[in-house]
């Protein structure tokens, strides 16, 4: 019998009925007075759960390219710029910052952990950074960023712009941009958000607005904030051709999210973690990252001696549940688990039992039932 594989990387992650059937209606005209109102909504839907008085931008792309629109439209050649990085991804950020001539300083943290508000504090004295990036959660390490700590901090600094790479954290975390003091937040359709890969999506707050005003004519085009402004307000107007289907999917997931309670999923969100984390531990796993900044949205689980990564993962994918592998200095150790999005206890359950018969078969376990077991008391409590 072929069983049906269940997609639990971290991004993208399971999408719901509802909204492939978003993906599979028959496209139209992107002028089309219905699908114009769609896409006013869908902004209109981003300002108020991610609670910002500025912009969202909703392009077709991934999240690396809303990372280059986020840095894009608030800094110059030259300037000072402060990466946060907490593992693969925060070096992403430090690269790309490179290449665009920027003066990048690096706070890095050892992977499993993070870097701290404190830290982050004694270094923009140092000098004036216009921006600061920071992964909320960076999908290398499964570690959470204390981003509500870091932007109490940042706030302090008027000339510095705080942006947040939300893109394994949007819609599993808070990120509420204007009390936070985020003032960008650059994220995609694919994780937390559970749409289909293709959409990045960036919130920018009133501060960053007003740097982009400043800066005059930027040399980059498609993802130029002053470019998109008219169309975000007006969806009628032409700039470059909207992805149709995406936006009608995005719709539905933020449908699926007020439907929730944006905190109510923030609090599902936890709760599963909290779940999955202990029953990996159970079976004999060790997580990546330390207890105290662990991420809602995927686990990174470190095998125990004598597992073989390509052999769990294949024989994992047998069971019915397809995982990533570790990235870094962690390729070949380490699998990684996406627990986040529009997934439900039957998906949960049903990964943890393929984590047990693939451990039985590979000879490390003969108690079934232990993982799935702790998983559900922590799903009851
Ligand atoms: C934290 C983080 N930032 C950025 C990216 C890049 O996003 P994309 O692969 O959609 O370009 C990823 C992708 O996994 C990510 O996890």
């Amino acid at each position: 019998m072929k069983i049906k594989k269940l997609c639990m990387i971290p991004g993208p992650t399971p999408v719901t009925r509802s909204i492939q059937d978003q993906m599979g209606r028959e496209t139209v005209a992107f002028g089309d007075p219905g699908f114009i109102n769609d896409f006013k909504e869908v902004v209109k839907d981003l300002k108020e759960i991610f609670k910002t008085e500025g912009e969202a931008f909703v392009i077709a792309g991934t999240g690396t390219l809303a990372m280059e629109m986020g840095i894009a439209n608030v800094t110059k050649e030259g300037d000072n710029v402060l990466v946060v990085s907490n593992g693969f991804f925060g070096d992403r950020y430090k690269e790309l910052c490179e290449r665009r001539g920027l003066n990048v300083d690096v706070l890095s943290a050892e992977w499993g952990k993070t870097v701290t508000a404190e830290e982050i504090d004694n270094k923009l004295k140092e000098k004036v950074y216009k921006a600061i990036t920071v992964t909320h959660v960076d999908t290398s390490t499964g570690v959470c960023a204390p981003i509500a700590e870091i932007g109490e901090v940042v706030k302090k600094y008027e000339d510095t712009i705080l942006i947040v790479d939300g893109v394994c954290a949007t819609a599993a975390e808070p990120e509420y941009l204007d009390e936070m003091g985020i003032d960008v937040l650059i994220t995609g359709s694919q994780k937390a958000l559970g749409v289909a890969p293709g959409l990045a999506i960036v919130l920018a707050g009133p501060k960053a607005l007003e740097r982009r005003k400043s800066l005059g004519t930027i040399r980059d085009y498609y993802v130029d904030f002053e470019k998109w402004i008219p169309i975000m307000n007006d969806p009628s107007k032409y700039f470059a051709t909207p992805p149709v289907n995406l936006i009608w999917a995005l719709k539905e997931t933020l449908r699926i999210i007020k439907e929730e309670g944006v905190e109510n999923r923030y609090e599902r969100h936890r709760q599963v973690a909290k779940a999955v984390q202990a029953a990996l531990e159970e079976l004999g796993f060790t997580l990546l990252a330390e207890k105290e900044h662990r991420a809602v949205t995927l686990s990174n689980a470190i095998y125990m001696d004598g597992i073989n990564d390509a052999e769990f993962r294949k024989v994992l994918a047998e069971e019915g549940a397809v995982v990533a592998g570790g990235l870094g200095a962690y390729a070949g150790k380490m699998f990684r688990l996406g627990h986040m999005g529009n997934i439900d206890y039957h998906f949960l359950v049903s990964t943890m039992s393929a984590i047990e018969r693939t451990l039985y078969r590979l000879g490390k376990t003969d108690a079934l039932g232990k993982g799935v077991a702790t998983l559900q008391k922590f799903l009851m409590e």
